[in-house]
């Protein structure tokens, strides 16, 4: 795509540039820094006029990303830019999809608003979808979502024997059993409860067939690992199987990546939708897919 030219955000070079070699486009450069008061500074080195231009920022830590990419998006545009596309491979806030107690915000649909008013389009990988069921219900404008489905079950069929997959709560179901079908695979979904940020109760009911399979915990995102954490501690009395636990999004607030390696996992495997040392599978191609799913 010769007219599409892709800026990463810092922490973002590595998917950026494969990306890049996806889409046959280049990356161009961009300095982004902040002057002594904590105000942020954006300069385009590369030259945008006519262009599409990427920008590519996965949102973990959003709040501590979101300006530089509002300005860089605005200048591009001042530049001549053709249009300004937001690779955002995590979009956060999406659980904070309802007002939970009196007077809190819904900050899924505010934070969709403010995406959507950054770029003309969004690209993003299974954005984390319970009570709202469609992602147009919080980004206005033109949008790709695309799945990572397919990666996992290939990771899954590759590297694990008899795998049986555990989604830890009801909404889990929508991305547990199309990973399960393509991997050929059971599945069961359990029943969470959570109790506060960071204590969620989880029933586990007993399997027969907990003793001789490969037991995969998946999850969209692993946040505090306290979901994991909870399943991973109910299951020892009942197999001496240790899981391997699949997120999507690589999050991992505070120390929960330790936490959960010290509770005995076999393994911790997630998508390169945030870059972390659990990365390992690799969801670029389709990210690509999906952004020339909207500059065909
Ligand atoms: C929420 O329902 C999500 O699907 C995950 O289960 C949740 O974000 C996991 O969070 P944590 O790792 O903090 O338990």
């Amino acid at each position: 795509m010769k007219d599409t030219i892709l800026f990463a955000l810092p922490g973002n070079e590595t998917i950026t540039g494969q990306l890049a070699s996806h889409l046959k486009a280049e990356v161009g450069e961009i300095i982004t820094r902040k002057f002594p008061d904590g105000e942020t500074y954006v300069q385009f080195v590369s030259v945008v006029s006519r262009k599409k231009v990427v920008l590519v920022c996965t949102l973990d830590q959003p709040d501590k990303k979101i300006i530089a990419l509002y300005f860089l998006a605005k200048t591009a545009s001042d530049l001549g830019a053709e249009s300004v596309c937001l690779i955002a491979p995590y979009l956060p806030y999406m659980r904070q999809d309802k007002s939970f107690n009196q007077g809190e915000g819904v900050t899924s649909r505010h934070f969709g608003e403010l995406v959507s008013s950054i770029a003309d389009t969004f690209v993003t990988v299974d954005p984390h979808l319970h009570r709202i069921k469609s992602l147009s219900e919080v980004i206005n404008g033109k949008y790709a979502v695309v799945h990572s489905a397919e990666q996992i079950a290939q990771w899954i069929t590759k590297n694990l024997q008899r795998p049986m997959i555990i989604g830890p709560d009801e909404e889990s179901v929508q991305w547990v059993s199309k990973v399960a079908k393509k991997a050929n695979a059971p599945f069961i979904a359990l029943n969470k409860t959570r109790l506060s940020d960071e204590e969620v109760e989880i029933s586990v009911p007993d399997h027969n067939e907990y003793k001789d399979r490969t037991l995969v915990l998946m999850d969209d995102i692993i946040s505090t690992g306290e979901t994991m954490l909870e399943v991973i501690s109910k299951l020892k009395s009942m197999s001496h199987n240790k899981p391997v636990c699949i997120g999507i999004h690589a999050v991992f607030s505070g120390d929960a990546y330790n936490k959960m390696i010290q509770s005995g996992v076999a393994d911790i495997v997630t998508c390169n939708t945030i870059p972390h040392k659990s990365n390992k599978i690799d969801i670029s191609r389709v990210l690509s897919e999906g952004y020339r799913e909207l500059y065909r």
